[in-house]
């Protein structure tokens, strides 16, 4: 247990570059270690997720490592070059690592064994595990679909036509991973489009994909068997760790902060687009594409929020960043609410729960109905003066000490041992702005 206090903060500035993106880093060492040759990678995030995957690819046969510089160097097999996994596949707390692998080993001919933390093994699994197993492979999981589990892999994969049954980039991802080496067309349907990061780097590795928007929804079809090959990649920074600084400038007085490098991908900007609907003074500068992604620097300077209605709709393009949202909703005057929030039950922790608790501890009024949630703004800093349950979850723990920089009292967190997963040196990033954020004794 790694307790931690935010403090009010006078007011934060700086530059700051947010750690390398999750979501692009995972399937990174995938591609790179399915791929033919040495891919080099540079910015990748190297937080225990991502480093989860990084040692999955080396116990699956591919050479994956850090050289002196910094940049990771995947030595890959090519498709279907993949050994039988000589131990347990362990990924922490990383759902993506857990579900995108899952994909990968459906269609080689050996047996993988899947654990993680607690969080993940409360996880559900099934949505997986069900087109998987269309495609030819057998899963042997606890009630529920949940971790530890088999996974049979297909000695003769079969392409599938799949339409999501529930808008998951995840999900998604592992059937197109799974299809890589099956032969002939695989498609997916998505009803809402989710982040395309999986369509992008198989684009990136050679791979054939083409992607419509039919009355259906997005069509995505991946030619099977293709020649995948090494091809170099920077990781851009990850939109959903540079939502905390950019809140937290916006709700500390007088703070301007730029963050440098963001992924701007039209799927995953969802919060920007909403926070500048609230008023939030953030502009985009030096807008750029690197390794098939839009990046641009973000200036954000302290605003006066109000609240807004977020559609359903939008959820999928900000998906994991509700808990930061809520945390500068509480601040802007008058009330915001969210909908289609039903996934977030279903991430590290139940975080529609944990959100409208961690709220109500800080002193503000919040409300879930169904898949709603409302968060009544106080127009001025709430109270805080709590200590909040992060449960294995690094996103409630950093969207509190968020709140914590601006509230009357400070906030406590009881474990922000998580916060390592996906923004290794968030305190001392957050502290170099000028926050105070500080370890308590356990
Ligand atoms: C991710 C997709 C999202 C997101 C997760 C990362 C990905 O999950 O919450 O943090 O990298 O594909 P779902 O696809 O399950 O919504």
């Amino acid at each position: 247990m790694k307790p931690l206090a935010s403090g009010t903060a006078t007011a934060l500035n700086g530059r700051l570059r947010a750690p390398g993106d999750k979501s692009i880093s995972h399937r990174a060492l995938i591609l790179g270690a399915l791929s033919v040759g040495c891919t080099r990678v540079t910015g990748l995030l190297e937080g225990e997720d991502v480093l989860c995957t990084a040692e999955a690819m080396r116990t699956l046969g591919a050479g994956v490592a850090r050289g002196p510089d910094g940049a990771w160097i995947i030595d890959g097999v090519g498709l279907g070059g993949l050994a039988e996994p000589q131990n347990v596949l362990d990924f922490g707390n990383s759902g993506t690592g857990a579900r995108l692998v899952m994909g990968v080993v459906a269609s080689h001919a050996f047996t993988s064994f899947f654990t993680g933390d607690a969080s993940l093994r409360r996880r559900p699994m099934g949505r997986v595990a069900e087109p998987l197993q269309r495609i030819g492979a057998r899963i042997v999981a606890r009630e529920g679909g949940r971790l530890p589990l088999a996974v049979i892999g297909a000695a003769s994969p079969l392409p599938i036509s799949y339409r999501l049954p529930v808008a998951s980039a995840q999900v998604k991802s592992a059937v197109l991973l799974a299809g890589l080496n099956a032969p002939g067309e695989t498609l997916v349907v998505e009803p809402q489009p989710t982040r395309d990061h999986s369509e992008r780097m198989l684009r990136h590795f050679g791979a054939e994909v083409t992607v419509s928007d039919a009355p259906e929804g997005r069509r995505i079809i991946l030619q099977g068997q293709p020649e995948l090959k090494a091809a170099d990649l920077a990781v851009p920074g990850d939109p959903s760790s540079a939502a905390f600084p950019a809140v937290a400038a916006l709700v500390v007085p007088g703070s301007e902060v730029v963050i440098e490098g963001v992924g701007v991908n039209p799927l995953r900007a969802g919060l920007f687009e909403t926070l500048r609907e609230m008023g939030a003074d953030i502009t985009f500068s030096r807008e750029r594409i690197e390794g098939g992604e839009p990046i641009a620097d973000l200036k954000v300077r302290t605003s006066a929020l109000t609240g807004v209605e977020v559609p359903a709709e939008r959820a999928p393009r900000m998906i994991d960043e509700y808990p930061v949202l809520a945390v500068a909703a509480s601040f802007a005057k008058g009330r915001t609410v969210m909908h289609g929030l039903g996934e977030l039950r279903v991430k590290e922790s139940d975080r529609l729960a944990a959100i409208a608790q961690g709220l109500a501890a800080c002193g503000v009024t919040v409300a879930v109905a169904g898949d709603s949630l409302a968060v009544e703004g106080l127009g001025a800093p709430p109270p805080g003066g709590a200590e909040i349950a992060a449960k294995l979850d690094h996103r409630i723990a950093m969207a509190f000490l968020v709140l914590g920089l601006a509230a009357s009292r400070p906030v406590r967190i009881d474990d922000g041992a998580t916060i390592a997963t996906s923004f290794p040196g968030f305190v001392e990033a957050m502290n170099g702005l000028g926050a105070g954020i500080t370890p308590l004794a356990p």
